[in-house]
């Protein structure tokens, strides 16, 4: 029996000295796995009690106990102990947190392509005397088609595709040419009126088509009004966009029911000089549609189409914009994809 107590002080100083090397309590959980467990040394050695006669259980029995309650407490409060470094390291850790570690990337807000060229846009008429109006998006067919000399069931009516609102005679207008009638109204001649802004058409996106898209619209009524006023103001702000003098016009006779003669201005193409996919190898682009005001659209603004006369032009801001920066898709220009937009 001697050997037995022999063990146990063994056996008690091996458990002494793997709880005191347990440096963490991963090697402490180690620890109790080998001398805590059923399983454990402590275990068998305490299991041989139960095969001891009631003398040598009265002498071991105590002995043993006290090795496993000694070593039990030994365990918890190592365990303690080093949840505490652990929880002060931890803590640590934040107090000294390195602030110059996390460099917050500065992030510069940008401005959206159309915020740009409207912009230019606006400067260059401005500095030509116009005045920049806005109206509603929402607006009714009167505005939108009959004052514009676009009466019910004229086929005009069908070269834009409408959205119509569950509003009696409303919709959303499809040309910002609401603009020529809504200032017309509001202001007798001489006038001069620029504005940009969206239109809605009711057709299926794809990468050149919206259904909402910004168009601009541009208005003079004084007297002696004619074509050439009209293409040198084309010019003059054609050059103002892309920063070049040399816009080369190029005018074809065109329909719009609220102009006469109608026109389309295309301008020479500035991107290359023998074709390129811009231009669809004509060397030319489709700009803006304008014409001289149509007297009927001036009757319906009560102004005297024998004494005044005026061009009104438009144009796709949305085509002008992709056209300026070289964007190929208007869904992009349209989206909120951060990686595009912050190019601008
Ligand atoms: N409103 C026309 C369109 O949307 C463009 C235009 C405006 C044409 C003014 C002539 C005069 O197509």
């Amino acid at each position: 029996m001697e050997s037995l107590s022999e063990k146990a002080q063994v056996l008690q100083k091996k458990i002494q000295d793997a709880i005191s090397h347990a440096h963490t309590l991963e090697e402490l959980e180690q620890v109790r796995l080998a001398y805590l467990t059923r399983q454990s040394e402590l275990a068998l050695l305490m299991a041989q009690l139960k095969t001891m006669t009631p003398e040598q259980k009265k002498e071991f029995g105590p002995r043993f106990n006290a090795l496993r309650a000694q070593a039990e407490e030994l365990y918890e409060s190592k365990k303690k102990q080093l949840q505490q470094t652990q929880y002060q390291a931890h803590e640590r850790k934040k107090e000294f947190f390195d602030v110059t570690a996390y460099q917050p990337r500065l992030r510069h807000g940008s401005l959206h392509p159309y915020t740009h060229v409207i912009e230019q846009i606006e400067n260059v008429f401005i500095s030509m005397g116009y005045c920049v109006v806005d109206g509603p998006e929402l607006d009714d067919e009167y505005t939108n088609f009959e004052a514009l000399n676009v009466p019910a069931h004229h086929p005009a009516r069908d070269m834009q595709d409408t959205l119509w609102l569950e509003l009696p005679k409303k919709l959303m207008r499809t040309q910002t040419s609401t603009l020529q009638i809504r200032s017309m109204q509001q202001q007798k001649p001489p006038l001069a009126i620029l504005a940009c802004g969206r239109a809605y058409r009711y057709e299926a996106t794809d990468a050149t088509h919206d259904y909402v898209f910004m168009q601009t619209e541009g208005l003079l009524v004084d007297k002696n009004i004619s074509m050439a006023n009209l293409l040198a103001t084309t010019k003059t702000f054609l050059a103002a966009i892309f920063d070049t003098k040399r816009i080369e016009l190029r005018i074809r006779p065109s329909y719009f029911p609220f102009v006469e003669p109608g026109v389309e201005i295309d301008m020479q193409c500035i991107f290359c000089s023998n074709g390129c996919s811009v231009c669809k190898q004509s060397r030319w682009i489709e700009i803006v549609g304008a014409g001289l005001v149509h007297p009927n659209v001036l009757k319906a603004c009560n102004v005297d189409p024998s004494v005044y006369t005026g061009f009104a032009f438009g144009f796709g801001l949305t085509r002008l914009t992709m056209l300026r920066y070289g964007i190929n898709d208007i869904r992009l220009l349209h989206s909120p994809d951060l990686d595009f937009l912050k190019q601008f």
